[in-house]
């Protein structure tokens, strides 16, 4: 009798992140994100991309997602109904950007290289985490993930950049983390003075790992450049022209920007020329009052 040969087979990288994506339950997208990130760095996943992502991540019933627009006031800052609706708002912006990540590793790892693949999981890894923290936190206070409605056009930025690694490397931080860098410092300071400190140390956590995420974007945008003979500045202003459909109006976290390697050339003076169906408002362009 011949030996019993064990399936040795590793399996893709692309099709473990697939899965993932496609996990609508959030406690389950949660771990099984950070079980990929952990599995990669352990060498349990192949460098190999045999699955395309799908267009659409798996989403839970609740929240309803609607168009910014019909969003519902979120009530003053201080009562207890607005700080839910913030932190519930902070919340859907993190479980999209585990979305976002996973897609971003997922989708152009084959093209750019494992170290991508590497920053991107790891990248997801900490959106989870971030997810989770602020969920636990919602149910402190007697809410929870779903509880509200949350806007819809956080994907939309990936759903337009899905054809194009540097237009999603370039576009990404102007709808969410950069952004988040500079925004987070006044939230920071809000929630603080209302008397939550816990909430102030999550938005601390959160702005120290974003500075990180952004700086892979700004990190693997210059390689990309590099292999165009372009100037990262200037490239970046041009995709995000094309791509981005809202103003990036100040005020700005220079500091912060500094520090994840965008610079000032990158995003003053930028005109954008063509929408990408995001309509630039309080939480995707200027002004925003969260991440
Ligand atoms: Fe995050
Ligand atoms: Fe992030």
């Amino acid at each position: 009798m011949s030996p019993t040969i064990p399936n040795v087979a590793v399996p893709s990288v692309a099709a473990a992140i697939r899965e993932v994506l496609l996990e609508s339950d959030p406690r389950a997208k949660v771990m099984a994100t950070r079980k990929v990130a952990r599995d990669w760095r352990l060498g349990r996943l192949a460098y190999a991309f045999d699955v395309a992502m799908p267009d659409e991540p798996g989403r839970p019933d609740a929240p309803e997602l609607l168009p910014p627009g019909r969003m519902p006031k979120r009530g003053k800052g201080g009562s207890e109904r607005g700080r839910i609706a913030l932190w519930h708002a902070l919340a859907h912006i993190e479980f999209v950007a585990i979305d976002l990540a996973l897609d971003m590793a997922g989708r152009f790892g084959g093209e750019m290289n494992p170290g991508f693949v590497g920053d991107f999981l790891s990248v997801a890894a900490d959106e989870a985490l971030h997810f989770a923290l602020i969920d636990r936190h919602l149910r402190t206070m007697g809410s929870h993930y779903g509880a509200l409605p949350a806007h819809s056009g956080l994907w939309e930025a990936a759903g337009n950049t899905r054809h194009d690694v540097a237009a999603r490397l370039a576009v990404v931080p102007m709808v969410l983390e950069a952004r988040g860098l500079d925004v987070t410092p006044a939230t920071l300071e809000r929630v603080r003075n209302l008397g939550d400190e816990r909430g102030a140390r999550i938005l601390e956590r959160i702005l120290d790992d974003e500075i990180r995420h952004v700086r892979f974007r700004s990190t693997h945008f210059a390689a990309w450049a590099e292999t165009m003979n372009g100037e990262p500045a200037d490239l970046w202003k041009t995709l995000v022209s094309r791509h981005f459909g809202g103003a990036v109006k100040p005020p700005f976290n220079d500091s912060a920007r500094l520090a994840a390697g965008l610079s000032r050339d990158f995003y003053l003076g930028v005109v954008c020329q063509q929408s990408i169906g995001i309509t630039p408002t309080r939480e995707t362009a200027g002004g925003s009052d969260h991440l």
